[in-house]
């Protein structure tokens, strides 16, 4: 693919260009599509329904992604790094993959994952350490129409098999631990666990990375390498329809369980490489990381998708930004000659809150550009990443998208288009964002505030939550008939940037993790020592938000004080074993009762104030059932 090919190098071409993408969308969206590799060429560019959320891209075309990713570079890239690894300890070994190995380690993967019976369509789960492997069983998935489901190694075993159900995934693929800075973590008994209560799953296939020894379960279980001996290293890439399944991403929302976001081929592969090479304005020679998890759809765009469908050399990290020291970070970027760097504010304000000497000790010239995901940054974050890793000679582009989004939507196109610290910026050609007031209507001009959502689909649009078209109709085109709901607000300021302010629904955003605050609730209530609790969200110095939980206990659980701690790891423990360390309550309150409405509606915005310390203004409580528990709320606020 040409790095050239749609490429907005100017101001004046992304005004173009996004004039060109609403006036004449679908000739617009058929000429980024020309060049990518495709069996048949699409009968139309865009079917679009904002109202039942049925939209299709490219419809009637056929294509395999990773031919894409993979095949078409051969020619002229077949010797360029594809894939660079780098440990979690600096001491052991990295790894590199030209285009040319990497496919073949691709084809010989999808050879094991054919060997072990695994068909076009069937899902299969991974719960892997961000190892080489994790990329390229993603991209086996993908050449044989398997539909990948990734699901962060933090997740606990009951997480897993929610997950896995969900899908129902016939083949789990894990690795035997994983290495998470100090510390080893078993991976393959966390699966082993969550398999006891996922009946669909016939095969588990280990790859080796610790060599450490696990239980192989007779008949189920099988090694990665002993299957790849007898594996051919070329596979014929399966021919996908544009609109078959290319993966399901679990992700939470406002209600209990989370749902399976699903992503189509051929619209998600253009939307991930159109901005992946314009956000990042990437050039042959770059050498790009992204610090996402392969586990979160940043790792699948951004780490993944994006860099390779363009053919450019990603980097991938198994480790923390704090082992063996603060400092890690900013060593692997000069070791590497890292020249765009992409990661989130949880990870840059960590990392500011340690001497300054972590970074000045490293000269980062390689880097041209900083991006942003995740979360809101905030200023003082924005600058000292501006000034201290950028030398404020790299522009910092703080990009603003979903999981359901498939790729970023609101940014700025590094050194392109203008910047402001805290501000995702304009639209990309083919989004168009509009903000509402609470009845639905459009704000008009500048200066405004509002419910974000998203008139027109774009490629990478989530086309359904797996197994439950309803959930996502209601979730993303109920709210505001007519357009996607993104759960955010957000301001457009006096030039048109747009300020994300943050969800507006019950989701809250822990170091960049989406959770909803009542499966948080939910995992709570498992506890034994628990009747009811309630969620919020507060602000966090280096998290973002942090996790509140107001708890009511069974009677005499914690009638006095000294059983309290215990009660709390009790309850922690419950959370972690539900969902995984992720999400774990910062602050939990024991509390008699909650201050509900007389319609027995538990009213949040109380409880925030509580938790946000802004209890001086907590306003009008008249119409709860209890008023007096508001009191007590405040005074045991921890
Ligand atoms: O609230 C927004 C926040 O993260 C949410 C999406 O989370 P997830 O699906 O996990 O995807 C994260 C990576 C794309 C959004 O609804 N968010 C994401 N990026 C930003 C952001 N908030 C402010 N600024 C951002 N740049």
């Amino acid at each position: 693919m040409p790095l050239e090919h749609s490429r907005i190098r100017t101001f004046e071409d992304y005004q173009d260009a996004y004039r060109r993408s609403v006036e004449t969308p679908e000739q617009f969206w058929a000429d980024v599509a020309e060049p990518f590799t495709w069996r048949r060429k699409w009968t139309s560019v865009l079917k679009a329904d904002m109202v039942d959320g049925h939209n299709e891209w490219y419809g009637g075309a056929k294509l395999n992604i990773t031919e894409n990713c993979l095949d078409r570079h051969l020619a002229t890239r077949g010797n360029k790094l594809a894939l660079i690894w780098e440990p979690n300890d600096p001491k052991t070994r990295q790894i590199r993959y030209t285009y040319r190995e990497l496919h073949q380690q691709v084809c010989q993967f999808a050879n094991v994952l054919l060997n072990n019976g695994v068909e076009k369509g069937d899902r299969v789960c991974l719960y892997m350490p961000m190892i080489p492997q994790l990329a390229i069983a993603v991209l086996a998935c993908a050449r044989i129409g398997a539909v990948h489901s990734v699901i962060f190694a933090g997740f606990s075993s009951t997480a897993i098999a929610d997950r896995v159900n969900d899908a129902q995934a016939s083949v789990v693929l894990t690795s035997d631990g994983l290495n998470r800075g100090p510390k080893q973590i078993p991976v393959k008994r966390v699966v082993d666990e969550a398999l006891e209560s996922c009946p669909s799953v016939r095969r588990v296939i280990v790859v080796e990375h610790l060599g450490w020894p696990v239980h192989m379960q007779e008949g189920r279980d099988v090694w990665y390498h002993e299957e790849a001996q007898e594996a051919a290293k070329t596979c014929p890439a399966e021919e996908i329809d544009a609109e078959d399944m290319l993966f399901i991403l679990y992700t939470s929302g406002s209600t209990g369980k989370p749902k399976g976001v699903v992503h189509t081929t051929a619209g998600y592969m253009v939307w991930a490489d159109y901005t992946f090479r314009n956000v990042f304005q990437v050039e042959e020679n770059d050498i790009y990381w992204c610090t996402a998890d392969i586990g979160w759809v940043t790792g699948h765009s951004y780490l993944l998708y994006g860099p390779l469908l363009n053919g450019a050399t990603t980097l991938m990290f198994e480790g923390v930004p704090t082992y063996p020291d603060a400092g890690r970070f900013w060593e692997v970027i000069d070791k590497h000659g890292v020249t765009v760097f992409y990661t989130a504010p949880t990870a840059i304000r960590s990392l500011m809150a340690t001497p300054l000497d972590n970074v000045l000790s490293y000269s980062l010239d390689s880097l041209r550009i900083l991006g942003s995901v995740g979360e809101p940054i905030n200023e003082e974050a924005w600058h000292w990443y501006h000034t201290h890793v950028g030398k404020e000679r790299c522009p910092v582009i703080d990009t603003w998208w979903q999981t359901e989004t498939g790729g970023i939507m609101i940014s700025a196109l590094a050194g392109v288009s203008p910047t402001k610290p805290a501000h995702a910026g304009q639209p990309l050609p083919g989004v168009q964002p509009v903000l509402l007031n609470q009845e639905g209507q459009e704000l008009e001009g500048n200066d405004q505030e509002g419910y974000l959502a998203i008139k027109r689909p774009w490629p990478g649009i989530i086309r359904t939550t797996y197994g439950d078209h309803e959930r996502a109709k209601q979730t993303y085109f109920g709210p505001y008939p007519g357009y996607y709901f993104t759960g955010d607000g957000a301001r457009r300021d006096e030039n048109g940037l747009y300020r994300i302010i943050g969800r507006v629904d019950d989701v809250i955003n822990v170091s960049g993790h989406r959770f909803g605050t009542a499966e948080i609730e939910n995992a709570i209530n498992e506890n034994d020592n628990v009747v009811e609790s309630a969620v919020v969200g507060y602000p966090h110095d280096v998290k973002g938000q942090g996790i509140y939980a107001f708890v009511i206990c069974r009677d005499g659980a914690c009638a006095n004080d000294a059983d309290k701690p215990r009660v709390e790891a009790s309850i922690i423990e419950t959370v972690v074993a539900q969902i995984g360390k992720i999400a774990k309550p910062d602050k939990i309150q024991m509390v008699s009762g909650l201050p509900k409405t007389r319609s027995g509606k538990i009213m949040r915005r109380i409880l925030r104030k509580v938790a946000e310390g802004e209890t001086s203004n907590i306003g009008d409580v008249t119409t709860l059932l209890d008023p007096a528990v508001v009191e007590e709320i405040i005074n045991g606020r921890k």
